[in-house]
């Protein structure tokens, strides 16, 4: 497939002319401003068409800094930087991309360059997140997210993610590995949880044959596996106390030793930890060393709950439905209205991956093209939890508490009632014409709740 372009330069002329060069060697040439590009790239992953090639304008001249944060952004996108002038090269050394197209344009020349960088980007395509990978989200948080993330991603630093069960928090670790330049070598991830005590050690150190019963031969742990690339430790809050003291060594010295070995090793490994856990309490309470609490918590991330971010909910759905129709072979492309009400009415104790589950449940009782509220399997929704926002007017928050009781309340009365107005009033105490109404402002589609 021709690749998608992104231009970004001062100029929306310039897209009109790298368009026309290149014609149908791109398949796409969309033009941006610099301040713009990394929200546009975002969104292309998001959309599942990522850009192959950004063409970065040389003026102002751009900081490594801000190529970095768009090659993140942009999940490894190549970037060619254009560029007039006899210092162009050393310009493009300068801003830290190896990729450069001399202005004026002419067709060679970008063909070649947009050519040779949007092979470079599909080489390196099995390292981009892949489209159902991608993070997903609307508000603010996940414009922090990515931020934080492109500020760790070209460093060894290590992180500490913080999380409910659920709430993506292996997801961010996976991106910040392959955002980073160790993305070629391995993410190696061991659940402290999941592995019993006894194992854990020789699961992630290895031992040496001899080392005891069982030991035959030589075995590497999965420390040394990881080697050049990412180790995460999820749950790391459930590790032993005398695991931590190893794990604080290999922090400090990046030096570990097999069980039965008598010389150390040296590893180069990248750790990122996940918890859901309160490390801060587990540390009080004396079941979490406090020297290696202060040794991972360098750069702490910490994801907020759905129930705090209901204006994801749809989006998250939609994304779902995407990852699981080609899997599931089914030709399902939308849901209706009042089965969103009902996904955005339930509070997801177990967050995104609950989410997701309902999803692919509802994809797989689903007849029809669209999902509709019969086929998904949730639990009657409870109170609110969310805490309001005090920032906002009083009255707007209680109109919004409103809708959302009577979205809800209407939805639940047709569904019993099968659309069936009159009986619906009768059963509610409300007069007929009201009801209609109301069914009517909310958008309500009554044939949907009809008997089948
Ligand atoms: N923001 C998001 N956008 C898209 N998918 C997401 C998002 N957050 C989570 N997911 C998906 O939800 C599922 C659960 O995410 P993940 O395994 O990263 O969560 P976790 O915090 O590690 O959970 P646990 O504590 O249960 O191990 C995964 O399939 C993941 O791809
Ligand atoms: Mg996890």
């Amino acid at each position: 497939m021709a690749p998608r372009v992104l231009v970004v330069d001062r100029s929306a002329s310039t897209r009109d002319t790298v368009a026309e060069l290149l014609g149908d060697l791109a398949s796409e040439v969309v033009w941006v401003t610099r301040d713009g590009a990394g929200a546009q790239l975002r969104a292309g992953i998001a959309a599942g068409s990522p850009y192959d090639v950004v063409i970065l304008d040389a003026e102002p001249a751009p900081t490594p800094a801000i190529v970095r944060e768009l090659v993140t952004l942009g999940g490894g996108v190549r970037i060619v930087l254009a560029a007039a002038g006899a210092d162009a090269a050393a310009l493009a050394a300068r801003a830290g991309v190896s990729d450069v197209v001399a202005r004026p344009f002419n067709t060679a020349e970008l063909a070649f360059r947009i050519g040779r960088a949007a092979a470079a980007t599909e080489r390196a395509d099995k390292r981009r997140p892949r489209k159902s990978d991608v993070l997903i989200g609307t508000g603010p948080w996940i414009k922090d997210m990515y931020d934080r993330i492109a500020m760790v991603a070209a460093t060894d630093v290590t992180v500490a993610i913080f999380g409910e069960s659920g709430t993506g928090k292996e997801l961010v670790a996976r991106t910040i590995h392959n955002s980073s330049p160790r993305h070629d070598a391995p993410f190696v991830v061991v659940n402290c949880a999941a592995i019993p005590e006894p194992l854990l050690e020789d699961e992630l150190f290895g031992h040496v044959r001899g080392a005891f019963t069982d030991a035959s031969r030589d075995r590497e742990g999965l420390l040394a596996a990881a080697h050049t690339g990412t180790l995460f430790l999820d749950e790391i809050g459930e590790m032993p106390m005398a695991l931590q003291a190893k794990v604080l060594r290999v922090l400090q010295s990046q030096e570990f030793r097999r069980i039965g070995d008598d010389a150390d090793r040296r590893v180069d490994v990248r750790i990122i930890t996940a918890t859901n856990r309160d490390l801060d309490a587990l540390v009080a309470a004396g079941n979490f060393r406090q020297d290696l609490y202060y040794r991972i918590n360098v750069f702490p991330m910490h994801l907020p709950p759905l129930r705090e971010r209901p204006e994801d909910i749809a989006l998250l759905v939609h994304h779902f439905v995407q990852k699981y129709r080609a899997k599931l072979g089914r030709p399902i492309d939308s849901v209706s209205p009042a089965a969103l009400a009902r996904f955005a009415a339930y509070d997801f104790p177990g967050n995104v991956r609950e989410l997701e589950n309902k999803v692919h449940q509802a994809m797989v009782v689903c007849t029809g093209t669209t999902i509709e509220e019969a086929d998904i399997a949730l639990p009657q929704p409870r109170a609110q939890t969310v805490r309001p926002d005090v920032d906002r007017p009083f009255r707007e928050l209680k109109q919004e508490a409103i809708d959302a009781f009577e979205q809800r309340y209407l939805t639940e009365l047709l569904r019993v009632h099968h659309g069936n107005l009159a009986r619906a009033a009768r059963a509610a105490g409300m007069d007929r014409k009201n009801l209609w109404a109301l069914v009517e402002r909310h958008g309500l589609d009554r044939a949907q709740f009809k008997k089948p």
